[in-house]
């Protein structure tokens, strides 16, 4: 029996339309263009704007746009994995609350939380209920609206995150495209340095968490980032070592957008020109899941069938890790 890969046949992204320059922010904390652009590669970053505006309504325009380019309807999807770290509630999960904006009435889901790896734990695991047939269409939503969890007067966090959303849709392949290899890693031990303290179990919202600023993202920006270049760099490096690929055999690196020095660091180890990797951070900055599939939505039109394509992230757990890609079409 042929072996069925799960494949990307669709990509689409939603960014929202407001702008925060770095020009804005230096009017509510104290920091400069110059800092920003040198110490991360951001010049910019979207905001979602709107009282009662969730991470789901750029996840529904994604979708639909997604949905449109592959000539699909709703309902022919029958699964929908939603990564986030700022879903619309804690339950329902977003998928949910998604697939009724939608109309995919016939898919089941759920919300997946893996920090700014979570778009590459949640395309694995979609992966595996394609290989395994049982599944036909699976969307995999990776999309958060860091704003309404970002403090806009600490300087250290305000300054990288945005919202936006991406989507891919993953199909069956017979023809050996598609998901080839995967590297997936965590350490619960890096919590106390990337970390939202309340509104879980643990601290429910209180008077005291608001007033203390614990439903914020607290970050320890120095120890993630030493974190981030060597695992990063690492994983992505022993991906191309497993399966036997040079840095000419790789088209594309697509890293999560968290710091130029971060992505460039990664690049260097694996020996790939710049040419050869996607970098939006200066538009959007880091809009935390996603990152990853908001640049294959924007490079959609520069891959090409059978282009190795490895994907990269390191986040909050901490969690990291790699995906290795053959692409699996051209766009007309
Ligand atoms: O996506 C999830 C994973 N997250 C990451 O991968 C992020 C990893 N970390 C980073 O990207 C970087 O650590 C930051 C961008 C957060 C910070 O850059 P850094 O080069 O590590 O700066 P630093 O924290 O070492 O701070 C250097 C100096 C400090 O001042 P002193 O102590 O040297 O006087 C900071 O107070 O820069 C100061 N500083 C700022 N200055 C102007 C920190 N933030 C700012 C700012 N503007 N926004």
């Amino acid at each position: 029996m042929t072996k069925i890969n799960a494949a990307i046949t669709a990509v689409a992204h939603h960014v929202p339309e407001y702008v925060l320059t770095n020009a804005e922010l230096e009017k509510l904390v104290d920091t400069t263009d110059e800092w920003i652009t040198s110490r991360t590669g951001i010049k910019e970053r979207r905001i979602l704007k709107g009282e009662g505006k969730g991470v789901t309504e750029m996840a529904k325009e994604a979708i639909e746009k997604l949905l449109k380019k592959r000539g699909i309807g709703p309902e022919e999807i029958d699964l929908v994995i939603f990564c986030s770290v700022t879903p619309d509630k804690i339950f329902p999960a977003s998928a949910n609350i998604v697939s009724a904006k939608v109309g995919m009435s016939n898919a089941f889901g759920f919300d997946l939380n893996a920090a700014c790896s979570g778009f590459m734990y949640g395309l694995v695991t979609a992966s595996k209920f394609i290989e395994s047939g049982t599944h036909k269409k699976v969307i995999v939503v990776g999309a958060d609206k860091m704003s309404t969890i970002i403090d806009y007067t600490d300087r250290q966090t305000c300054i990288i995150f945005g919202d936006g959303a991406g989507v891919v849709l993953l199909e069956p392949n017979n023809d050996g495209l598609g998901i080839q290899d995967s590297i997936l890693k965590s350490d619960g031990t890096g919590e106390p340095f990337l970390h939202q303290v309340a509104g879980g179990s643990e601290y429910p919202p209180t008077e005291k968490t608001v007033a203390e600023k614990q439903h914020y993202v607290h970050q320890e920006g120095k120890t993630v980032f030493k974190f981030a270049v060597s695992n990063m760099a690492d994983v992505s490096y022993e991906i191309m070592q497993r399966n036997k690929l040079t840095a000419d055999d790789v088209s594309w690196l697509v890293p999560h957008q968290a710091n130029l020095r971060i992505i460039d660091a990664t690049a260097n180890r694996m020996g790939l020109n710049k040419d050869k990797v996607m970098v939006n951070i200066h538009k959007y900055g880091n809009t935390t899941n996603g990152t990853i599939p908001i640049c294959l939505s924007e490079w959609e039109s520069q891959m090409n069938k059978g282009d190795n394509i490895i994907l990269s992230a390191f986040g909050g757990g901490f969690t990291w890790g790699a995906v290795y890609i053959k692409w699996a079409y051209n766009t007309i």
